[in-house]
């Protein structure tokens, strides 16, 4: 679809105001890295946010004009009052890491064994540091008020976004925005989704029990492997045979367990893995369906079947509005090529949590670069991000914010 609008024609002109925030966002780039740094080297993974949770408070605490709170043990809430009347806009930054071993070998690697943060969470909060300061150093102008939300766990369900929305974080928030960097796209771009940009993560698991026995007499034994095998190529039916093909749906078995010895068939086996759907429709009625498949075919073959499905977070949905006018914002901030479009991913977010509260969007900055080996995909013990993607994101949330703040 074509518009007769420029996307910058949705805009009014860009004030003062946005000009002074985005050259002070790239005198404070230095000390955005810096910031993402020690964060790099000092991970903590979901619900254990602990010193992260201190250092961005006591960053914060020098900050002039900022209202800082901790609504959970290791979540922290900034708010900023401008002077002028406005609205509240919320942005957001996740801090958690993962439990990987990192295996780049930076000078600011992480000092802790099995923790990494290898999703780039630590440049969102160094980010959202970065915004606050700056945008502190402007209240004077600022029509409205911001609230900076450090949100814990995102990597592990049921998350913190839910958890600080029952803490009132949303509370008479207008609008929320938040980014990821997003190795897979270069440094230098940033790709906004109007509607549904990531996944409903949801996950799943099985025990299927049969008979053990000796390996050379199977047929007095109940063999949960062969079982197995047949359940995990049946449920890629489940996905190609009974679902719409124009829905995007993923059903991947992440683990199999089973046995210990090559002459024993074991009593049982483990399978686990992960649904992801975006229509609502088809992710209550996708765990039906996958259980009768597998009870089927277990009860076809002697076994018994303990399963169970979770839901995970929300899809995340871009108020389409807003998008179209965040990409006016892109538009306008940035050089011609910076926005791209960008095809939704069967990620999860729990950015998801604050979207059913205020409309909201949520941003892709790139942060790959093909050139210098930064490549890898998130979750790997060799993720990186390109630095240069921080000023980008500085640069975007500051001109997005002001821009938010100013229309109303
Ligand atoms: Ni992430």
């Amino acid at each position: 679809m074509t518009s007769l609008q420029g996307p910058t024609d949705l805009l009014p002109p860009a004030a003062p105001l946005a000009d002074a925030v985005l050259v002070a966002a790239t005198t404070l780039a230095p000390q955005v890295v810096a910031w993402r740094r020690h964060l790099h080297q000092h991970p903590e993974v979901a619900f254990q946010e602990v010193q992260t949770a201190q250092f961005i408070a006591d960053t914060l605490a020098v900050v002039p004009g900022l209202t800082v709170t901790r609504p959970t043990p290791t979540s922290v809430v900034a708010e900023l009052r401008g002077t002028l009347p406005g609205p509240t806009i919320a942005v957001r930054a996740d801090i958690d890491a993962l439990p990987i071993q990192e295996e780049n070998d930076v000078e600011y690697r992480s000092t802790r064994d099995g923790a990494m943060h290898a999703c780039g969470h630590d440049g969102h909060t160094a980010i959202v540091l970065g915004l606050a300061t700056l945008l502190a150093a402007h209240t004077a102008q600022l029509p409205g008020t911001v609230r900076f939300i450090f949100q814990h766990a995102e990597e592990l369900s049921p998350g913190g976004a839910e958890e600080l929305v029952q803490h009132g974080v949303m509370d008479g928030v207008a609008q929320v925005i938040g980014l990821h960097l997003w190795a897979p796209m270069p440094v230098g771009r940033i790709g906004i989704l109007a509607g549904p940009a990531m996944a409903a993560p949801d996950n799943f698991h099985c025990t299927i029990t049969g008979k053990g026995g000796h390996a050379a007499i199977p047929h007095e034994c109940v063999d949960p492997i062969a079982i197995g095998a047949q359940v995990v190529t049946a449920l890629q039916q489940v996905v190609s045979r009974t679902v719409d093909p124009l829905d995007p749906v993923v059903l991947s078995v992440t683990q199999f367990i089973a046995g210990t010895a090559f002459n024993v068939i074991p009593n049982s086996a483990y399978l686990a893995g992960t649904v992801r759907t975006f229509e609502p429709a088809l992710r209550q009625s996708i765990p039906a369906q996958m259980e009768r498949v597998i009870r089927g075919i277990a009860e076809a073959f002697g076994a018994t079947v303990d399963f169970h499905y979770e839901h995970g977070y929300r899809p995340v949905v871009n108020d389409r509005a807003l998008a179209e006018r965040l990409q006016a914002v892109v538009a306008r901030t940035f050089d011609g090529d910076t926005l791209i479009d960008l095809r939704p991913t069967m990620g999860g977010e729990d950015f998801s949590a604050y979207q059913q509260r205020a409309p909201g969007v949520f941003a892709f900055v790139g942060a790959g670069n093909v050139g210098e080996g930064i490549v890898h995909p998130h979750h790997h013990p060799r993720f990186q991000v390109d630095e240069r993607a921080l000023d980008v994101g500085l640069r975007y949330l500051a001109a997005a914010t002001v821009a938010l703040l100013a229309e109303h």
